[in-house]
């Protein structure tokens, strides 16, 4: 959600306002509706901010030109609390001199009782946001504490929520101040100058040395200096890492969207998150997990925790891992997690999956995992976010940057990395499958090339694409594990056609959807292989007959060889064959094509559709 870009560089050197504003541009992907900088000049500090996307506020910086400047902040706004207005978009200034500039990521839980008192002193307000309520108390607390750091540390103290604050100060010319809970900061360390952001993206064309902060931290950057503290003033330190994403791998590589880009870059990230998880006997070796193995032995339940695409993902790994492990799996939607009072205890592993790893619904349903004594374990994309960090241990997923705000490499990445945790645990302890774990690795081992083979089929996918641009509803059918990738397949289509998707296990359809189907209603088929067990893959052929019979358009996602499916569907994709468990990672990709294709066909923007920000950073 927004972007936070912070930036001190050396006295003769007066380009903040174009670093800021390159951080921003990075940052666009976190999804915006505002956006602001703030650069410290003279005696004053100077805002320029506009509603709208970033050209609006370039715009604004051409008839309205900053001074140069060596200091400054940049903020991309989600509005939560005030619309998106150019009033409402940060920086936003505190007390009445024009020397305090503040932005801000997250919400501030008291703003209105923190706002009743400021109006009683007779503050004036210029916005509606919680931000502002901030930037008037820290203007405040400088007035008897003339020092940034000081002045920020006295005001987190009176904040519920979450937040990342920045703010400069006219009086301090060359100091950025940051502050952290719940809400993601990294520093990036540069020579002779240094960077604060949402997530290195900000400033990985400037630097990749990076510093991670813990919850409750102060930083205060100068172009020598990062200072770290935590909110009761105990000096601290950063974890210092270094970043490996580089800044190509950040743009389109040549592909007209992020979202092209990301679904072709899958065969990698596959790779990529099965790389060095196995020791030379081919035995799965997870180090990085530093959870004991007999707390492992001991876990008799798992809870999946996640939302969106993430959450199905979590349903794919549900079925694998019990089939592997038989140990009972539930996946809960996070934001439900803590309102259904989870039977969670001690012997409970709790595994959350988030691409980002700021999703804020997922992080407070681990924190209320961990209040009821589960062991937690995070699988995350995102080096240095929270959930991570709240965890008791992560599995990174290795599928690169996901920018596009549709999440389509994350979650191949976050199926592969279940799958290995799942392994594991059947490894450990022992059961009937330990013995067959390294079969399995071996067919996964070969899924990247089939993911590339399924790309390279997906021709006749765009030419559909093309014509159903007109349709106004598409459902999606699977069963097994090929009803949470139907699941995918319908939200890819909402999000990014805006066009109604449902997406059914198909032996649900005669017990009400059927109702749905008319002459002319497409609807995909998620086919298992024929190889599937208990007479899946004759019961799904059943099911397109029953739809073919009254009218629908079958459009049948169906193994090489299946020659059972023909007689019965107006189109027929082919994917590889594979074992039943690892087919979602292949037949969930033509409904990511066919997504981006119609999207595409209706001329919508593909990375960042209307209404939608990457990641999803309040409840
Ligand atoms: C859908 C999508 C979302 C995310 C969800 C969780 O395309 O991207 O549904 O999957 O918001 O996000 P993360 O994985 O960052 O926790």
């Amino acid at each position: 959600m927004c972007g936070i870009v912070g930036y001190v560089g050396p006295v003769e050197d007066g380009t903040a306002l174009e670093v800021v504003m390159e951080g921003l541009t990075r940052l666009e992907y976190r999804g915006y509706d505002s956006a602001g900088v703030a650069l410290v000049a003279g005696d004053r500090v100077e805002t320029r901010k506009r509603a709208g996307k970033l050209e609006n506020l370039r715009r604004e910086l051409d008839e309205h030109p900053l001074p140069v400047s060596r200091t400054g902040i940049g903020h991309t706004r989600w509005a939560t609390h005030g619309g998106p207005t150019d009033t409402n978009a940060h920086p936003h200034r505190g007390g009445t001199d024009g020397k305090l500039a503040l932005i801000h990521n997250g919400i501030i839980e008291n703003f209105h009782a923190l706002k009743s008192e400021l109006i009683a002193d007779n503050v004036a307000f210029a916005s509606e946001t919680d931000t502002e309520v901030v930037a008037h108390l820290l203007a405040a607390a400088y007035t008897t504490t003339p020092d940034l750091t000081e002045a920020m540390r006295a005001v987190v103290a009176r904040l519920d929520g979450a937040f990342t604050l920045l703010a400069v100060h006219a009086d301090q010319p060359g100091v950025v101040v940051g502050a952290r809970r719940n809400s993601p900061l990294v520093v990036g360390l540069g020579d002779g100058e240094n960077y604060l952001g949402s997530d290195v993206a900000a400033f990985i064309g400037h630097t990749r040395a990076a510093l991670e902060l813990a919850q409750d931290q102060i930083v205060t950057i100068t172009p020598d200096t990062v200072t770290v503290v935590d909110f009761d003033g105990t000096p601290a330190q950063g974890k210092a890492y270094e970043v490996t994403w580089d800044a190509a791998a950040a743009e389109k590589g040549g592909y007209a969207t992020f979202m092209e880009k990301e679904i072709n870059d899958q065969p990698h990230a596959v790779r990529d998150t099965l790389f060095g998880r196995t020791d030379t006997d081919g035995r799965l070796t997870l180090d990085e997990l530093r959870i004991p193995e007999e707390k492992l032995r001991e876990i008799d339940r798992i809870t999946i925790v996640a939302c969106g695409t993430a959450a199905y993902a979590g349903m794919v790994a549900k079925y694998a891992i019990e089939r592997w492990t038989r140990i009972p799996v539930e996946v809960s939607l996070a934001h439900e997690f803590r309102y259904c009072d989870p039977i969670v205890d001690e012997q409970t592993l709790v595994v959350s999956i988030s691409q980002s790893g700021e999703t804020m619904d997922t992080l407070m349903a681990v924190k209320h995992a961990r209040e009821l004594g589960a062991l937690t374990i995070s699988i995350c994309n995102t080096h240095g976010s929270t959930i991570p960090r709240e965890s008791d241990a992560v599995l990174y997923t290795h599928a690169g940057p996901e920018i596009a705000v549709a999440s389509t490499k994350a979650f191949l990445a976050q199926i592969t990395a279940s799958y290995i945790l799942g392994l594991y645990l059947a490894q450990l302890r022992g059961g009937t499958f330990a013995d067959d774990v390294r079969a399995v690795l071996e067919e996964l081992a070969e899924i990247p090339d089939k993911i590339q083979t399924v790309l390279d089929r997906m021709g006749r996918v765009k030419e559909i694409a093309g014509f159903m641009a007109d349709s106004r509803a598409v459902l999606f059918l699977g069963r097994h594990v090929g009803f949470p990738v139907a699941l995918e397949g319908a939200l890819k289509l909402k999000e990014l056609a805006y066009i109604h998707a449902e997406g059914f296990a198909a032996g649900e359809l005669k017990h009400g959807p059927i109702a749905l189907i008319e002459p002319g209603q497409p609807v995909f088929v998620v086919v298992p292989s024929p190889s599937s067990e208990h007479g899946l893959h004759g019961k799904i052929v059943s099911n397109i007959q029953e739809i073919r019979a009254r009218g629908a358009r079958t459009i049948v996602i169906a193994e090489d060889g299946d020659h059972d499916v023909v007689p019965f569907s107006d189109e027929v994709i082919r994917v590889p064959a594979t074992a039943p468990l690892l087919a979602p990672l292949l037949t969930v990709v033509p409904l990511q094509v066919f997504a981006l294709w119609l999207s595409t066909a209706k001329g919508l923007d593909v990375d960042q559709p209307r209404n939608l920000a990457k990641s999803v950073t309040v409840e």
